[in-house]
């Protein structure tokens, strides 16, 4: 590592490269606010900034070429197939659900509840997760994956849910659920769905088998009965939520 490279932050080092990286693109590629307050910078561009490093450049406004190309009108598989992160937990989830029996709901809610973590945004996934697919299944599912974040941190001796011994080493023994979660638990715990959401929790392992054979094929039925494919492709459509999934889609557009 030469002096320079001393000197500069990881995210200043990562920043360069993303530089040295657009450079060499056609278009320019750019990264909204929220991906630099993740590094811990409050900062953007000015377009005129932008387009000083990058002359005669114009911006990017469509696919971003560094990821997987998508189909004309894509499905929540190809989603799956091109765009989320990690699948194992969602599928391992799903199958922990189908092998127990639990209806067609309850197993697309275990292979949806988590969606957000992996496509979008870990903060408040639960939330995010369940407005990605509100327009396109059963409302008790999407209420199930909304609540599943706050039903996570509390125990229900009567299925056999304790709290997860990973959250203590993962947030530490004295971690307690904000406000807004005891409010959302209490608010669950009464509702008529509270078991659809509190399954969801039963069947969400941590502890995952590297060796557990889990595959989305599996569920490619399901998802065709129980999720609302839009003609249009998921994210063309004018749904209440398709703007998030172009964003999926199209993460780096200008605008
Ligand atoms: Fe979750
Ligand atoms: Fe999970």
């Amino acid at each position: 590592m030469n002096e320079h490279a001393h000197a500069l932050s990881m995210s200043e080092r990562a920043d360069e490269l993303e530089e040295e990286k657009m450079h060499e693109m056609e278009r320019i590629i750019t990264r909204s606010t929220i991906a630099h307050l993740m590094d811990g910078n409050i900062k953007m561009d000015t377009s005129q900034e932008m387009r000083a490093k990058h002359p005669g450049k114009f911006f990017l406004m469509a696919d971003d070429p560094r990821l997987p190309p998508m189909p004309e009108k894509p499905t929540l598989v190809d989603y799956f197939r091109r765009r989320f992160a990690s699948t194992a937990h969602l599928l391992q989830s799903a199958t922990h659900a189908l092998r127990g029996g639990q209806p067609e709901k309850n197993v697309l809610a275990c292979l949806l509840h988590d969606i957000a973590i992996v496509s979008f945004i870990r903060c408040d996934h639960g939330y995010w997760g369940a407005q990605m697919i509100e327009p396109y299944v059963d409302e008790e599912v999407a209420w199930a994956v909304k609540t599943h974040q706050a039903l996570r941190f509390f125990p229900d001796e009567s299925v056999g849910y304790r709290y997860p011994d990973l959250y203590k080493e993962l947030f530490g023994p004295d971690y307690k659920p904000e406000p807004y979660i005891v409010e959302e638990y209490k608010r669950a715990r009464a509702h008529k769905w509270y078991m659809t959401s509190r399954l969801i929790c039963v069947n969400d392992i941590y502890s995952f088998d590297p060796n557990a054979k889990v595959n989305l094929d599996d569920f490619v039925d399901i998802i065709g009965r129980n999720f609302k494919q839009p003609k249009e492709g998921l994210g063309l459509d004018s749904s209440p939520s398709a703007h998030m999934w172009r964003t999926i889609l199209w993460p780096t557009r200008f605008l």
